[in-house]
């Protein structure tokens, strides 16, 4: 097969170190004043600046470590995480700009996830909206929080693409897709970072988890990853890439190996891509104490040895692990490493310090005045409810059950309609569960007292029946029946992947006696990942996925499931009918015996389970219809240096406003390797009043259907492609186009 165009992955920046030809002038201005306090720094000093340890303020790892105010002090550590407040901050800043031998200003590091103190959605939601403007915004106002609360460093955005709903950690992440999620990532850290780090309403952006943590071995967190380099590069890296590419200047290395070597020793991962191919300028620190892990994955006999391997990759700062305080001079002393190895990595962090402004100013971030003013403004509350609005998920509707209607007489039921601290989800930073309304208490402000009769009916884990007797007679009082369940919200994020993503407990039992009273029944469903609803699917009405949608879930749940908002949301990842069906995603290819044959026996399938999904990426309902013309084509040749315009019309079909992401995909029909039966190119939301069309346009260019070919050079390939386009994944209108 003819090569066609050959694309550098990455613009041909090839910047190792701090090489001061390749700089910029501006570049250049900062790194002469790195050198001017390098100049005055002992071994000592530098290897404190590599260094980041955890405050006693909250626990994110399996250690801690005590007496970090002395090591401030005496100039051993330059990086703190896990403090927040302005007063605190402010404390620990001073010990290092007024106590220590130089005055080299801190960063505070902190997972600022999905808010500081007004807490959005979980990103996964997030994702739903594919708003990229709203996603932006969300960190945008995370970032203005977390600033005027001390941290001018965020462990965000995650860019890891996972296909598994058992990794408990895809609830912080944007979905399974390469494409939406590097437009995600992007937008993550063009808001956390503004276009000026130096103005001190930003903060500094940490991309991880670098990489391909989204894969771990049967969901499992921390486990074994295992693809071959051709997955890892078109599908695992772009968003990383993105991040990269949008001007995030931190990168955190992930826990996980890769093809044999973990993550943090990888000069593969840390040096050659990343910073070779990449261009990546920041610093990367480790996860927490992902140095000292690699003894355990059996790379290195001990910290030290293991200390060699993090520093030779291109880990410039150790989270929490103590190694390089511990065993980095002495591998020096010992001719283990050069002395540049040292230099670049010191140099990169304080370089970062310098863009942050902390030399000039080194409390920027700690005023309380303007804490007292940021944490929960009236305008990040309102994003917070437009973000939350905007991630919902319409999964069913069967008879218009949705929306309710002001004054008909609900029954509320389950644990979760009540809880306030599950609505946030995990990773809450400063958020605080008592400082919002429940589902509950909303629902009862917009539809009144008499007219909202609660009842528990069971916890949201564990056998205890003995509620359901109330929640009967309570659903049996009232016209609908909304019952709210779904997992605790402990149930996804770090270290908490699951073997079986059915519904927990006896939630479902409830669901099946509540349908026995033949009521229309809404089930609201919270959860960090996608579940198994196959059950719920059934015995439901009405379905709406509501994440953990934040300090404002609960006025945006009352407000979608009373039509004040009209959801829009669509699925990032798929659902899938059952765990035996995991790994599941759209992009899969198409295998020698794909299901459609007519032979009964000899196909790619399953004996007890259809191969589609319950619910298929970039599936989500609204209160009203859309309806898609054929797509036409500008053109049905691509050149090498062409482009092609796809048009649909969209027409809102229904009795309600709405909006709509509409999705372009594409097939590369033969390939001197198999390519996948769908790719996202292109997506766009648009709104439409009741009768109203819009034409809806897509360019597809050349470059945007590059890959790693047969030799692993990045381009593309002529031949047939078919496109499509649609609201979702599966439910597409289809065209051919030829590419010379
Ligand atoms: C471990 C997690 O993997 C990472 O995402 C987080 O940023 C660090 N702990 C710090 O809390």
């Amino acid at each position: 097969m003819k090569k066609n165009i050959v694309f550098a992955i990455i613009a041909s920046i090839s910047l190792t170190g701090c090489g001061p030809s390749l700089r910029t002038a501006q570049e250049k201005r900062i790194d002469e004043r790195v050198d001017s306090v390098m100049e005055l720094m002992t071994l000592d000093e530098k290897i404190g600046q590599m260094v980041l340890y955890s405050s006693d303020w909250d626990v994110t790892g399996p250690s801690l470590k005590k007496g970090y105010m002395d090591e401030i002090r005496k100039g051993n550590c330059g990086n703190i995480f896990n403090a927040y407040t302005a007063a605190y901050t402010r404390k620990l800043q001073k010990i290092a700009v007024e106590e220590s031998r130089l005055h080299i200003p801190l960063l505070f590091g902190y997972d600022v996830i999905h808010g500081q103190k007004t807490i959005f959605p979980i990103s996964l939601g997030e994702s739903a909206s594919w708003d990229l403007a709203a996603i932006e915004k969300s960190a945008r106002v995370s970032a203005t929080e977390a600033a005027a609360s001390g941290i001018n460093w965020t462990f965000a955005p995650m860019c890891d693409i996972s296909v598994d709903p058992r990794w408990g950690r895809v609830s912080e992440g944007a979905g399974e897709d390469p494409y939406l999620g590097s437009k995600i990532a992007a937008a993550r850290v063009h808001g956390f970072q503004g276009d000026n780090l130096a103005d001190s309403l930003t903060i500094l952006a940490c991309v991880k988890h670098f990489a391909a943590y989204g894969a771990p071995l049967a969901g499992r967190d921390y486990n074994t990853v295992d693809m071959s380099r051709r997955v890892f590069l078109d599908t695992y890296l772009p968003p990383y890439k993105a991040a990269i590419d949008a001007g995030a200047m931190s990168v955190m290395s992930s826990f996980n190996e890769l093809d044999g070597v973990p993550a943090t020793g990888s000069r593969y991962l840390l040096t050659d891509v990343l910073r070779d191919q990449l261009g990546f300028k920041g610093f990367v620190v480790t996860d927490y104490t992902s140095i000292n892990e690699m003894v355990n994955h059996g790379v290195a006999d001990n910290d030290a040895d293991a200390g060699l391997l993090a520093i030779k990759a291109g880990v410039d700062m150790d989270m929490q692990g103590d190694v390089y305080a511990k065993y980095l001079k002495k591998s020096l002393n010992e001719g283990l490493i050069p002395m540049k190895d040292i230099y670049d990595a010191v140099h990169r962090i304080l370089y970062v310090k310098f863009m942050l402004g902390l030399f000039d100013d080194p409390y920027r971030y700690c005023s309380e005045s303007r804490e007292k003013r940021e944490l929960y403004a009236p305008e990040h509350l309102a994003a917070a409810l437009d973000m939350a609005q905007k991630s919902m998920v319409l999964l069913k509707n069967d008879n218009k059950t949705l929306p309710l209607v002001k004054g008909e007489k609900i029954a509320v039921i389950g644990e979760l309609a009540n809880s306030k601290r599950d609505l946030l989800g995990s990773w809450i930073a400063a958020g605080d569960g008592n400082y919002l309304q429940s589902i509950l208490e909303e629902l009862k402000n917009y539809n009144g007292d008499a007219n909202t009769i609660y009842a528990e009916g069971c916890k949201k884990m564990g056998d205890d029946r003995s509620g359901f007797a109330a929640a009967i007679a309570a659903a049996r009082r009232a016209d609908k029946i909304v019952l709210v369940i779904g997992e605790s919200w402990d149930w996804s994020g770090e270290a908490a992947s699951r073997s079986n993503i059915d519904m927990p407990g006896v939630q479902t039992e409830l669901l099946e006696k509540l349908k026995a009273l033949n009521k229309p029944i809404v089930v609201v469903l919270m959860n960090g990942r996608p579940l198994t609803l196959t059950k719920e699917n059934e015995l439901a009405d009405a379905m709406l996925e509501a994440w953990y949608p934040g300090t404002m879930g609960g006025k945006a749940v009352t407000n979608v499931l009373f039509g004040q908002y009209n959801p829009s949301g669509k699925l990032t990842m798929t659902f899938p009918r059952n765990v035996g069906q995991i790994p599941i995603f759209y992009y899969e290819k198409n295998s020698g015996r794909p299901i459609y044959l007519k032979d009964p026996k000899y196909k790619s399938r399953y004996i007890d389970c259809p191969n589609d999904p319950l619910f298929p990426f970039g599936y989500g309902l609204s209160y009203t219809t859309f309806a898609y013309s054929d797509i036409s084509l500008s053109t049905t040749d691509l050149t090498e240096k062409g482009e092609l315009k796809a048009s649909v019309n969209v027409t809102n079909t229904g009795n309600a406003a709405g909006e709509e992401v509409v999705q372009c995909y594409v097939r590369d029909l033969v390939g001197s390797i198999t390519r996948p039966v769908k790719e996202l190119k292109g997506f766009e939301k648009i709104a439409l009043k009741v009768g109203e069309s819009k034409v809806v346009t897509f360019t597809i260019t050349p470059d945007m259907l590059a890959f790693h070919r047969l030799d692993m050079t990045y381009g593309t390939e002529p031949g047939d492609y078919k496109l499509f386009i649609g609201g979702n994944s599966r439910d597409l209108k289809e065209t051919k186009f030829k590419l010379d």
